[in-house]
């Protein structure tokens, strides 16, 4: 099969070059797509595969900044193959480019931002609110922010900023309001309930990542939730009215609530699993609740829940994957030789959001989604998993092997 050994070959000496991550039109990584076509022009591949994958990267490919043993093993054994993978995480916290920059680097493995699914890249979609001003909420500094404006949303807003700019709103944050002005930046309007209509008004609440400070977003998130029509510094008279639904709450044109990723717990360096921003909802909700009666109230909070294992992020990134198939196999389309994607192995290692994610998700395409659990991150070995999975397996490599093994690809 001599096909294979010059990709091989040529895959070897594209790991050892710098330039091993593309966000070029191409789609693929600059270092394979001239393989690509000098495999084209060479030798026809013996094969497409109808088969792909769809890696969770938190306790399957990397634990925090600690790549597991044999990550960079499984993938690239996928490259030499021209087996097409994507990466679906509910992590985030940096643009794209910057993560995929972050993983190729650890994992010495080519990728490509096409590749490339975080809880937050569906939001680079709602263009509905890029002119209008939005709260991001959660992850390091103000990172988030700058994710959000590269999507291209032209106000944003973050909990710290409006700390910085009114110490008074949360009185327990205080000591760390040198940490705050180190990023925050001025208010693009001035808090004045006297003055609501030139009084700072949130239009959309994105809780982008993990928060750091729950205290404070918990504050400003329930400040914004309970105001009139999402100005900040008022309140809404329509709060507790039992005449309205949900007991007049948010029921007065305050902003919809987004989440990114319902993770309560995550696999970080830490032997057992930590709090994720599931966590931090969770203790919003029980504030939400406290506050406002909650549902023996009849009350509840009106939220959107992205992230696996909902089927928006499953659809956004099936599209990502045969798009991605599509551009790796570009030459053979025109022939019909590409072929329908028949199955995804989704290898994730947290019952919750990989497995239940991949087990209820059904594509408009008709392709099977199989759900691989590995014992390197949340599941722990021999306990029943809330959500029984097509295959336990040891890691990431066993994985790849039991799927290739039940494509019948041979090497
Ligand atoms: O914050 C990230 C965590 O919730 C899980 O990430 O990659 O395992 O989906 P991942
Ligand atoms: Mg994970």
């Amino acid at each position: 099969m001599a096909a294979k050994t010059p990709f091989r070959h040529v895959f070897r000496i594209a790991s050892r070059h710098a330039s091993l991550v593309s966000s070029s039109p191409s789609l693929l990584p600059p270092c394979l797509s001239s393989v690509r076509s000098f495999k084209t022009e060479a030798t026809t591949p013996p094969r497409i595969p109808e088969f792909a994958f769809a890696f969770d990267i938190d306790g399957v490919l990397v634990r925090s900044s600690d790549p597991l043993p044999r990550a960079h093993q499984a993938l690239s054994y996928l490259q030499s193959n021209q087996i097409p993978f994507i990466f679906l995480t509910n992590g985030g916290g940096k643009h794209e480019s910057e993560r995929v920059a972050d993983l190729s680097a650890k994992l010495d493995i080519p990728l490509s931002t096409s590749m490339f699914v975080q809880s937050h890249t569906p939001f680079a979609d709602m263009n509905e609110y890029k002119d209008k001003t939005v709260m991001v909420v959660g992850g390091d500094e103000d990172r988030c922010r700058v994710v959000a404006e590269k999507y291209g949303f032209k106000t944003v807003v973050t909990p710290g900023d409006i700390l910085a700019a009114y110490p008074d709103v949360w009185p327990f944050s205080q000591q760390l309001l040198p940490y705050y002005k180190n990023f925050t930046r001025a208010l693009p309007a001035p808090i004045d309930p006297s003055s609501p209509s030139t009084s700072l008004k949130i239009d959309a609440v994105f809780v982008y990542n993990d928060p750091r400070d729950w205290g404070l977003d918990t504050q400003i998130i329930k400040d914004v939730l309970l105001s009139h029509a999402g100005i900040l510094g008022t309140l809404s008279s329509k709060n507790g009215d039992a005449s309205l639904p949900n007991k007049g709450y948010q029921q007065d044109g305050q902003p919809p609530l987004y989440f990114s990723n319902p993770d309560l717990l995550w696999a970080a360096k830490y032997h057992l699993p930590r709090l994720g921003q599931g966590g931090f909802r969770e203790a919003l909700e029980g504030v939400w609740a406290a506050i406002t009666g909650g549902p023996d109230a009849g009350v509840k909070l009106q939220k959107i829940v992205m992230g696996k294992p909902h089927r928006p992020t499953y659809e956004f990134a099936e599209k990502r994957l045969i798009t991605h198939r599509r551009e790796l196999f570009k030459h053979f389309e025109s022939d019909g030789r590409l072929g329908q994607l028949k199955r995804v192995y989704m290898v994730g290692d947290n019952p919750e959001s990989d497995i239940l994610g991949g087990n209820s998700y059904e594509s408009p395409h008709g392709t099977d989604w199989a759900s691989v659990l590995v014992q390197t991150g949340v599941y722990v070995e021999g306990t029943e998993p809330a959500h029984k999975p097509k295959q336990i397996v040891g890691d990431v490599l066993d994985a790849v092997e039991w799927a290739v093994g039940q494509e019948g690809w041979s090497k």
